[in-house]
């Protein structure tokens, strides 16, 4: 499974690209908001490409087909690994048609049951994303919908990549690995809770206090 970054913040994608531990980013217009500041958005992306090698999800703002396109278009100029993201409306999906049909990589956004998942992969999304966490919010099963789409598209052969998103937690990420998503997206806090296990840190305490009572260096 590809595991993505879900933010804007450059410190955090030069922390876990160096690492290894992720292979793109994702990011929305709230993410960018709070990361991107006074500077120019456009700037702001080409950036982010200079540090990850792997596709980054650029969302465009327009709500309109031909304002999307022409952002996206704008966007995918960037960079090849560029990916316009829409957002899942009629005409998000109009867009969605209209630059994958021009080879740009599409991920459409905000997907929230799986008849919309279908109506994307029908206007050739790369990648769905539905949004489990919210789901969850409103008393529903968000995970249950990626379920969904995985029986669906499995079923009828659709190539477009389920990319899990809105994880909060990580059985969130255990759970999508377990249906078969193709990609998650992870915010850093739940990046780093995959990495860390109580009994990680007590044994290699126990390690490096026994190592010292050989009063050797290595
Ligand atoms: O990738 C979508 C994600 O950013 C939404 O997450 O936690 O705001 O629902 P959240």
């Amino acid at each position: 499974m590809k595991v993505f970054l879900d933010t804007a913040e450059l410190t955090e994608i030069e922390r876990a690209a160096e690492a290894g531990l992720i292979d793109g980013i994702t990011t929305n217009p709230s993410l960018m908001a709070s990361a991107a500041g006074e500077g120019s958005p456009v700037e702001h992306f080409a950036r982010i490409c200079q540090l990850v090698d792997g596709p980054i999800s650029a969302e465009v703002v327009a709500t309109d087909a031909e304002g999307m396109v022409e952002e996206g278009t704008r966007l995918a100029g960037l960079h090849d690994n560029i990916v316009v993201k829409v957002p899942l409306t009629e005409d998000g999906l109009r867009a969605c048609r209209r630059l994958s049909g021009n080879g740009i990589p599409v991920n459409v956004t905000l997907c929230f049951s799986a008849n919309q998942a279908m109506l994307a992969a029908k206007a050739g999304a790369t990648y769905i994303s539905p949004f489990v966490g919210r789901l969850d919010d409103v008393g529903q099963n968000g995970m249950e919908v990626v379920a969904q789409i995985r029986e669906i598209y499995d079923e009828y052969g659709v190539e477009t990549q389920i990319l899990a998103a809105s994880l909060r937690h990580p059985r969130h990420v255990l759970q999508a690995m377990l249906i078969g998503a193709d990609c998650a997206t992870l915010p850093p806090k739940v990046l780093y809770q995959l990495l860390k296990h109580p009994l990680t840190d007590q044994g290699l305490e126990r390690f490096l206090a026994d190592w010292k009572t050989l009063g050797q260096e290595l």
